[in-house]
Order: structure tokens, then C-alpha cells, then sequence
């Protein structure tokens, strides 16, 4: 073989090599790993529904789900660790509609605005994309909504030929007649633990009264008016009348929704996602419920607290393009639409609470769209974790017979004045 030949050889052989080792790096370079953290709960759904489907999409992007408490606090605090530590180990955050302006205001987030056009974000509910917006920058894009309800055992007032109530004092009446009569052992179950559930709670039984927490615009305090010691004396009086059991002032979500499905309660506040489980076959109380907006004072409008779900990106993502695009994905049409007929959440779509598919298997869902139109929002505030922290304190203290109720409310308000600088 000439030398020239084999020169020639050993260039292609070098070349080649070469080539397949940039192609390697090219590929390993190309396929990215997203984290994300998901409620525990919720991981498997999430990999069946909207995982499974993406990654064959988009084959250069993969999602790992890390699971996730239950309790939002607790998920915020995995966040805020992480954030502070420096670099976070999740590249797409999950957000309460509460976390937006403290994470926002600490620069945790990428600013999202001029990734998407006001059209596109016109399709999704106001309020959820207000609740996403810190500062006219937009940080998170809706994935589902979340309002709270009120359930009750359409079976046991039908036979004791009573409607569902309308003010907090039918709700009262009725539970106590029919546990009176043996139709139920609990006539009205809710969070009354000391997390943010009992925050979301309490927002709604405010507003029945007429009242409001913070006014995020004016930073006015409302938890000493009468409205809101209307409303702590309300909750003290459903366990002092025996119509709440006393352990409520320990439950989150799980635990009322687990007394009401057992069979044994009438009434119950929760979200939304409590209709697919107590519907499914093996609950004991499947096709025997109905679902209507909270009750209120008389003359009053029933609150709803408007809670929620939504995907930002973390300012450390080194990935924020293939991010974008999980989100995109994980927000489109499609997705969700597959996501609430499997699971009965919430759409953060406005067409998708008329959309014929999911009405047909959920009745209830263009009713839903009233009430998430027209529900509360815990004030949107860069404070808001320790606002939250502070009501918490004072209502489980009143609630679990520690503070007396006026004063705990005067306490919590004060408090919250420091807290804005206001008092
Ligand atoms: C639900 C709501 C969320 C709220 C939480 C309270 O997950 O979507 O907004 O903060 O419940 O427990």
C-alpha cells in the first residue's frame, strides 16, 4: 500500500472516529433531563397521562418527577430551601397560586411575559392568570384551577325531603336534624388544621360574612371586623354544637375527605378533586352527591376560595428552552383535557368547562365555571407565606378553645399590620 493510500485511510479512520464522537456528544448534548416536583398523590397520573405522551413527542426531553408532600406549605418549603441554598434542583416549578409574588419578588423565577401572546393567554381563566402575574410580569402559566366546594349527600336530603342549604345557619339546622334523627353522625366537615388549607377555608367563610383578609391594593387589614368574628364564632360553633366533630381542628383535605366518603357525614368543604374518588366504584357513597358553591350569611354572596396550580421556570434552569416547551405541552388543550377526564380536576382553560368530552362525564363543570369566575383570591402579597402563618396561628388557637375568639382576631390583625408596615 502506498503512503499516500495509507495516509488516506488514516485521515478517513480519524474522521470518522471523530465524527462519531461529536455525534455522541451532540446526542448526550440533545436530550435534556427536566425535574420537577409533583404531589406524591398525583406522580403516577402524571406519568401515564401527560409524561408518557411528551417524552415520545419530544424524544430529546426528559421529565423526572420527584414526588411531593401533600400540604402545600410543606412543598413551599422544600422551594424555598432549595432557592435559598442556590442553585434549585428543579428546573419547571409547580406553584400555588399563593407562592407568585414571594417567589416572583425574590427572583427565584424566569419572567415568562414575552413568551406568550395576550390571545393565547386570553383562553385561560382571569383570575388565574391574575393570580400568576407579580409586578405586571407574568411567572407562571395555569395548569388547573382549584376552588372550594361544598358536597353534600344529595341521598340523605332527598329522603328527609329538605333542599341544600343557602346561609350558614341552614347548614347548621340541617345537619343537626339529621343527625338528630340518626341520618348522619356528622353534619359538616372542614380543614380546620393549622396549614394552609385552614387559610384557604377561612377565606371563604370571610367573604359569606361579608368580610376580607387583606386588601392587597390598600394593605387594609379586615380580620377585627365584625365579619370575621362573625366568621371564627361560626366555625367554633359547628364543633360546639357537635355538628363538626372536635378532631376536624387536626384534618387537612385527606382526612374530610375520608370522613365524608366513609358514608357517615352530610356536609363537606373541599376542592374539586374529591368528586372522581367519591364517585368511583368502590366509594360507598358513589352517584349519592351533589356539589354547590359555599353557603353564606343571609343577603350575602357564598365565597369561594380560588386556589390553583401553575408551571414557572427557575431562574437557575439550565434547560429553559425545553422547559417552555414542557409547558407549553403540559398547559395546551389536549393535555389537559386528558389530564382532567382521568382525574376530575379543575381546567384552567375557560373552553374546557364546555367542552362536550368533559362534560359529558362531568355534569357539573359549566356551573363550576361560575363559581371559579367569580371566587376570592388569599392576598396577593410578597408576604403572603407570613400573613398566612399568622392567621393560622391566631384561628387555630380560637378554634381549639387556647385564645378567645375576638381577641385572637384582634392579635392576628395587629400582627399582620406590623407585618405590612401598616399598623
Ligand atoms: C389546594 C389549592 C391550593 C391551596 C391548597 C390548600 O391545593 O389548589 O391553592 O393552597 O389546596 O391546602
Amino acid at each position: 500500500m502506498s503512503r499516500i493510500l495509507k495516509l488516506f485511510i488514516a485521515t478517513i479512520l480519524v474522521v470518522t472516529l471523530l465524527r462519531g464522537i461529536s455525534v455522541g456528544i451532540a446526542q448526550q448534548q440533545r436530550t435534556v433531563t427536566l425535574s420537577i416536583l409533583i404531589n406524591a398523590l398525583e406522580v403516577p397520573v402524571w406519568q401515564e397521562v401527560l409524561v408518557k405522551k411528551f417524552e415520545t413527542e419530544y424524544p430529546d426531553i426528559k421529565i423526572n418527577l420527584i414526588e411531593a408532600p401533600n400540604d402545600t406549605n410543606l412543598q413551599e418549603d422544600l422551594y424555598t430551601s432549595a432557592f435559598l441554598l442556590g442553585d434549585s434542583p428543579y428546573d419547571l416549578i409547580m406553584m400555588d397560586v399563593v407562592w407568585v409574588p414571594k417567589f416572583a419578588a425574590a427572583g427565584w423565577l424566569l419572567d415568562l411575559t414575552d413568551r406568550i401572546n395576550a390571545s393565547d393567554l386570553s383562553a385561560f381563566l382571569e383570575k388565574d392568570v391574575e393570580g400568576s402575574i407579580y409586578e405586571g410580569k407574568l411567572y407562571r402559566i395555569p395548569f388547573q384551577s382549584d376552588v372550594g366546594m361544598l358536597y353534600y349527600r344529595q341521598d340523605m336530603l332527598a329522603a328527609a325531603k329538605l333542599n341544600p342549604p343557602e346561609t350558614f345557619s341552614d347548614l347548621i339546622d340541617i345537619s343537626q336534624a339529621l343527625q338528630g334523627n340518626g341520618a348522619a353522625t356528622w353534619g359538616y366537615v372542614w380543614q380546620g388544621k393549622q396549614y394552609e388549607g385552614l387559610a384557604a377555608m377561612f377565606t371563604e367563610v370571610l367573604a359569606g360574612f361579608g368580610g376580607f383578609w387583606v386588601d392587597p391594593e390598600t394593605l387594609a387589614v379586615g380580620l377585627d371586623k365584625p365579619e370575621a368574628i362573625a366568621a371564627i364564632k361560626f366555625l367554633i360553633s359547628t364543633i360546639d354544637r357537635g355538628v363538626s366533630p372536635p378532631g376536624v381542628t387536626t384534618y387537612a383535605e385527606e382526612e374530610t375527605r375520608r370522613l365524608f366518603q366513609n358514608g357517615e357525614t352530610l356536609f363537606l368543604r373541599n376542592w374539586p378533586y374529591v368528586w372522581s374518588l367519591a364517585n368511583q366504584n368502590t366509594s360507598p357513597i358513589a352517584g349519592k352527591i351533589a356539589i354547590k358553591p359555599m353557603v353564606s350569611a343571609p343577603e350575602k354572596q357564598g365565597g369561594a376560595c380560588l386556589g390553583g396550580w401553575g408551571l414557572g421556570i427557575s431562574k437557575t434552569s439550565k434547560y429553559p428552552e425545553a422547559a417552555w416547551r414542557a409547558i407549553e405541552y403540559f398547559t395546551s388543550t389536549a393535555a389537559q383535557r386528558q389530564f382532567i377526564l382521568k382525574t376530575g380536576y379543575v381546567p384552567s382553560r375557560r373552553p374546557l368547562f364546555t367542552d362536550p368530552e368533559i362534560v359529558a362525564k362531568y355534569p357539573h363543570y359549566p356551573q363550576l365555571l361560575e363559581v371559579v369566575e367569580n371566587a376570592v383570591l388569599r392576598p396577593q402579597i410578597p408576604q403572603y407565606a407570613q400573613a398566612s402563618d399568622i392567621l393560622q396561628r391566631y384561628l387555630s388557637g380560637a378554634l381549639t378553645g387556647r385564645f378567645d375568639p375576638v381577641k385572637a382576631m384582634k392579635s392576628a390583625a395587629d400582627e399582620t399590620r406590623r407585618l405590612l408596615g401598616t399598623s
